[in-house]
């Protein structure tokens, strides 16, 4: 199976999606990109399992390429990181009519779109996403960037991608856990817009179609970056569970990952708006029925009083506000601005 879905942000650009996409990615870079040399920009895990066969490939449609390879994690989501990348680039001699192919998860597309967004004023890039979390969230909508030792994603640009590749059976490399992690955005994406999409899930189908429903989420995603590329209106609604699941991380020092804490976000706040009469009755339950099926675990013990402390320095603040994300109903989303002052009242349900 193989999906091709029109990103309409930027230039607008083809998000590909199928199994076995990996032997096909010489030819289809050549499609978009017209440079001379390529860095292919990966991790320390995904490099052993994908790196060697995608640089073949790449140098049968003579490309010259060179990878660099950075140690896996968040950790290493930072300027740093960024720094010795802009400086293996120039060493390598790329030109501005070169490219970067960013091979791996979240983190190497945020750091690897940036480093392109910035390297001799900004160079075309690619993305094969490699996570489920990946595919179906960070590599549409252009959002690059670093983490700085005050928060995370605090540095960054806006810059499209020229392809997004997804080959589904880099997958099978993925463990359980960090499957669960991207489903979560899965979820989110289908309860905020996709209410076909979540009776698909209720039935399971997530497991069994699998790159169908990532193509589905993405749609999503791409009408709502296109409403909105800079976030300033509709695109908020993409962080339903975001605001609690951020806290939830930075008072769980990262323990609990991004996709559990989502979870137990989107759960926290649906169970506060349908309690303010916001959100129709019985959705809360739907959410619950389905992330609880999952294997999340669907309550934190931090303290709400200390989760909504910590809301106060979310980056998604403005001023003494929140802009909250809320279900009307599953598959429609709506904003409303809470002071932070009251977020505990709100929330505490
Ligand atoms: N730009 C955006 O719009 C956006 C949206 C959501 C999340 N993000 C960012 O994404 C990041 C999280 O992404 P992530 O969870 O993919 O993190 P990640 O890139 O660190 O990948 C998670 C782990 O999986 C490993 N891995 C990747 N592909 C693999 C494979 N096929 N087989 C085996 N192991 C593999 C990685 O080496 C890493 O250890 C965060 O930094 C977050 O801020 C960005």
């Amino acid at each position: 199976m193989r999906k091709k879905i029109r990103v309409r942000a930027g230039d607008g650009y083809d998000f590909i999606i199928g199994d076995g996409l990996l032997s096909s990615a010489g030819e289809l870079t050549a499609s978009v990109l017209n440079a001379d040399r390529i860095a292919v920009f990966t991790d320390s895990n995904v490099a052993p399992l994908f790196a060697d066969d995608l640089e073949k490939r790449l140098q049968k449609q003579r490309f010259q390429t060179c990878r660099f390879v950075y140690e896996a994690g968040e950790r290493s989501k930072n300027l740093d990181t960024v720094s010795a990348f802009l400086d293996f680039m120039a060493e390598h001699d790329l030109k501005r009519g070169d490219a970067v192919i960013v091979l791996g998860g979240g983190v190497a597309g945020d750091m690897g779109g940036f480093a392109a967004s910035i390297y001799q004023r900004g160079i075309k890039f690619m993305q094969i996403p490699t996570t489920v979390l990946a595919a179906v969230d960070s590599s549409v909508g252009g959002k690059t960037g670093v983490d700085t030792k005050y928060g995370k994603n605090l540095t960054g640009t806006f810059w499209q991608p020229s392809l997004v590749l997804c080959d589904t059976d880099t997958f099978r490399a993925l463990s359980p856990d960090d499957v669960l992690d991207g489903y979560a955005e899965v979820i989110k994406s289908a309860a905020i817009r996709g209410p076909r999409i979540f009776s698909d899930l209720e039935e399971g189908k997530f497991h069994t179609a699998m790159p169908d429903i990532i193509a589905r989420c993405v749609n999503i995603k791409s009408d709502v970056v296109h409403e909105d590329e800079r976030e300033s209106g509709v695109r908020r609604i993409l962080n339903f569970g975001h605001t609690m699941a951020h806290s939830i991380e930075l008072k769980s020092d990262y323990q609990i990952s991004h996709g559990k804490a989502v979870a137990i976000g989107m759960l926290m706040v649906t169970k506060a708006s349908e309690k303010h009469g916001l959100t129709e009755p019985g959705t809360y339950d739907r959410l619950y029925q389905l992330i609880h099926g999952e294997g999340y675990r669907t309550e934190t013990d931090i303290p709400l009083e200390e989760l909504c402390e910590a809301a106060r320095h979310d980056k998604k603040t403005t001023g003494d506000s929140i802009h909250l994300v809320y279900l009307e109903k599953i598959g429609s989303a709506k904003t409303k601005k809470v002071r932070l002052d009251d977020l505990y009242e709100f929330m505490n349900v």
